[in-house]
């Protein structure tokens, strides 16, 4: 098949194009590595069924070109990271809707099933845990922007159903807290990449508040299965899918794994959250997902359990560091 991944060149994309690659499909990546990075796909940029563009969703024409006889397309470009999206919050929604809005417009022509990559963010600091796929959304005020990154990506998602209705094939994936080699080392949205960057710099691991907060990280080789086998369900029923770990850990619990793990001496630190996100940041305090839909109906778990995922994380960190 001929695929168009849009934010191949990103963390989660350019771990999906290379099991794209060993498929033995086509791959065509656009991405204008804002976040994503060359180094990403350079061991691809030679394949001879790897066409790399470096450019923008934004561009409504060129979508619609690198559509034409696409068989499938996994849109994950999108601005992203709490910390970006509270920086700019007009790129981030601009971006997020826009960009979503033309791979869709050009799916109608081209009739390409549409993969959409979503978010945990979705559901906000609801309380109803495990949350499931048809479950509420509680979000903030609108002047509190972090809640900006999950309206665009709802609306985003509110688009696929729309667009099914105009016979556009898709499904949806939101993905929890993901995590692996080739995350963005700044970590402006992983506190996984934030703690492991600090245990090796020695510096101190940076938890935010209390650390009581919790997350289910997932490795992700187990983010790009679960993607995968629900780009193989795309209809124009559109279902969401939660695409996540069922284990539940405190981020000072994981700050305490990532320092056994890395043999860091670095200390742990609580740092009031508007250190880094300004005033009036709200957090949620709580993240699970339900992932029976997903078991039920993709077949998906899980797998890798989170001391073997953060151990190669870090051997990832350690060997770009030397390199
Ligand atoms: N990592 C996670 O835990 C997580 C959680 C929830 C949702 N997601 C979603 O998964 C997708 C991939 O995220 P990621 O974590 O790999 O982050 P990432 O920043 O590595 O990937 C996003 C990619 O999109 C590219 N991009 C941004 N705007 C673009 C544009 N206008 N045109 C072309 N390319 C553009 C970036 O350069 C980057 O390569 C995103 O849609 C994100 O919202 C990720």
């Amino acid at each position: 098949m001929k695929i168009l991944v849009t934010g191949g060149a990103g963390y989660i994309g350019s771990h999906l194009v290379d099991r794209l690659l060993a498929e033995g499909h086509h791959v065509v990546v656009v991405d204008d590595l804002s976040t994503g990075s060359r180094a990403n796909i350079q061991h691809n940029l030679s394949h001879d069924h790897f066409t790399f563009h470096y450019d923008t969703v934004l561009d409504k024409a060129l979508v619609a070109e690198l559509m034409r006889g696409c068989d499938a397309v996994f849109h994950l470009a999108a601005a992203v990271g709490v910390r970006n999206i509270v920086a700019d919050p007009l790129s981030g929604i601009m971006n997020n809707v826009r960009g979503t809005e033309h791979i869709l417009e050009a799916a109608v022509q081209s009739g390409c099933p549409v993969l959409f990559a979503s978010t945990s963010e979705i559901y906000g600091k609801s309380d109803q845990l495990p949350f499931r796929e048809d479950g509420d959304r509680v979000l903030g005020a609108t002047s509190v922007a972090r809640w900006s990154y999950s309206t665009a990506k709802a609306l985003d998602e509110h688009l696929l159903y729309a667009y099914a209705s105009r016979g556009v094939p898709g499904a949806i994936v939101r993905y929890f807290n993901s995590y692996g080699p080739r995350m963005h080392p700044a970590g402006y949205g992983s506190v996984v990449a934030r703690f492991i960057g600090q245990a090796l710099a020695g510096a101190p691991l940076t938890v935010h508040g209390d650390g009581q907060q919790t997350r289910c990280f997932t490795f992700v080789d187990d983010t790009v299965a679960g993607t995968l086998a629900a780009a193989r369900q795309a209809t124009t029923t559109i279902e969401a899918f939660n695409i996540g770990s069922s284990r539940e850990i405190t981020v000072l619990e994981l700050a305490e794994l990532v320092l056994r793990l890395s043999g860091s001496s670095s200390r742990i630190e609580h740092v009031p959250y508007q250190a880094d996100y300004g005033a009036g940041f709200e957090d949620t305090r709580r993240r699970v997902p339900d992932v029976e839909k997903s078991r039920r109906l993709l077949g998906f778990q899980a797998a890798t359990p989170l001391e073997e995922g953060l151990a190669r994380t870090i051997q990832w960190f350690r060997e770009r560091a030397s390199s």
